[in-house]
């Protein structure tokens, strides 16, 4: 049952046996593991290190076991330390002597830096279609909504007007990086440990060039020491993943906050809604919540990976098996998290009409009044401090700027006249911002076209 029986003349002990174990957790890549034995055998079998024949029959066995695990017919048991252990025993099982050889010219240490990294990547591929799939999302509400006006904030204050398409932009401009950054991570990672042996290469003629290109790799690493111990790809997946996470975690803030009874920016559907076991008029938004409070599980991942890694000496240690279980995790999280946001925001409505009224009432014109002054050859700086009285004259009289009347606005500056009501309304002061990257409709239709062809590719 045991790869290393030989030199040991006491049983191990209980406890250390499912301390050591890995089971549990690391056949999550069975798939990955019998992949890359079938590219390592092709390999072995072209160098001559062993036969046509035993080749072809390690396949056959590799993948009926391939094909009973994925229907459910081989149970993955807890009585193998790995999943390594496993698929070689029930190689030997199944056809005999030949099956002893699969392990020839190679260790556990770069078998399982290979199969890591063959999970990673797909999954590094998938993630990339789940955020594809929600910048999706992003760019058909941002389309819609290019004259929805609601307020922009700094300090969770109204600051000026902004429209929801731009809003929603902000998010698209992030999530957008996070994909660049999983496609930088994936190129870097791309390389294939496999053949680095337990930390020194070996003696066999491998032809490690063959087997990386067999399983889709850029080519084989370059020094077997670092092969081995190599977990920078996890930490920057995991850095990656907390990045999305903290990306998803503020937009749920936001959708919490308009979401709010005071805001009612939005309606969450009732799908995507929770109720209270006690209050009956409740509908929470337990999903933006949940995907906020993730976002610490996922963080969590990249500190212990960095931590676990700091003080360990070349080549592999054991620690390294404390990757799994937190990278899993993460990456599940992680995908659930988006998977579930993207059908929250598909199905959230916009109450357009409070965004607005939210947007006129609390003073967001107020620099386009004074651009207005300044326009009329008054400088800025005086222009702020008038306009400045003129908003306390409005809190005092509870009245919004494009509700004083003209003689109200000349009783405070002469230079106000008529069209100062169009200048400070809500659509001037979005429509006439078009420098790139604003809110504008014709900034907007620049930056929306640059998102649509960006998403064709
Ligand atoms: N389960 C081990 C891991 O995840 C596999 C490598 C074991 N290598 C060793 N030298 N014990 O790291």
């Amino acid at each position: 049952m045991k790869l290393w029986g030989g030199r040991f003349t006491k049983e191990t002990n209980e406890l250390v046996n499912s301390f050591n174990a890995s089971i549990s957790f690391d056949q999550k890549f069975y798939k990955e593991d019998i992949e890359g034995s079938i590219a390592h055998v092709t390999m072995l079998a072209k160098q001559g290190i062993i036969t046509d024949s035993e080749k072809k029959s390690i396949i056959s066995g590799l993948k009926s076991i391939l094909e009973d695990i994925t229907s459910g017919k081989l149970e993955i048991d807890n009585v193998h330390e790995d999943i390594h252990s496993f698929v070689e025993a029930h190689l030997t099982n199944r056809i005999g002597d030949a099956g002893k050889k699969l392990h020839t010219g190679r260790s556990r240490n770069d078998q399982v830096a290979l199969d890591m990294k063959l999970y990673t990547r797909k999954e590094i591929l998938e993630m990339d279609t789940l955020l594809k799939n929600l910048l999706k999302s992003l760019l058909s509400i941002m389309k819609e909504n290019t004259e929805t006006i609601m307020p922009g904030f700094t300090h969770l204050q109204k600051a000026q007007p902004v429209t929801l398409a731009h809003h929603i932009g902000a998010y698209f401009e992030m999530f957008k990086r996070d994909r660049s950054r999983l496609n930088d991570i994936y190129k870097r990672m791309n390389y294939c440990p496999l053949g680095s042996g337990a930390l020194a290469g070996t003696t066999y003629p491998l032809d490690r060039e063959y087997t990386a290109s067999l399983l889709g790799f850029n080519g084989p690493t370059l020094n077997s020491m670092d092969s081995v111990s190599d977990r920078d790809y996890l930490i920057e997946f995991s850095s990656a993943m907390s990045i999305i996470m903290m990306h998803l975690s503020r937009f749920c803030e936001e959708i919490t906050i308009w979401n709010s009874n005071e805001y009612q920016f939005i309606e969450i559907d009732d799908a995507y809604s929770t109720g209270s076991s006690i209050m009956p008029q409740k509908k929470n938004p337990d999903i933006a919540e949940l995907v906020r409070g993730k976002t610490g599980r996922v963080y969590g991942t990249l500190m212990s990976l960095l931590t676990t890694m700091k003080g360990l000496s070349l080549a592999y240690n054991k620690d390294m098996q404390e990757d799994k279980e937190f990278v899993f995790d993460a990456i599940d999280t992680t995908k659930g998290c988006i998977l579930l946001f993207n059908g929250m925001i598909d199905t959230m409505v916009f109450n357009k009409d409070n965004m607005r009224a939210s947007a006129e009432g609390g003073f967001t014109n107020a620099t386009d009044a004074a651009d207005y002054l300044v326009n009329h050859g008054v400088p800025f700086r005086d222009a702020h401090g008038i306009i400045g009285k003129l908003v306390l004259y409005c809190i005092d009289n509870n009245k919004p700027l494009g509700k004083l009347s003209l003689d109200e606005y000349k009783a405070i500056s002469p230079v106000f006249e008529e069209d100062i009501y169009n200048a400070i309304s809500m659509e001037t002061c979005t429509s006439k911002r078009n420098t790139t990257g604003a809110p504008g409709q014709e900034a907007m239709k620049e930056v929306i076209s640059i998102y649509e062809k960006y998403l064709e590719d």
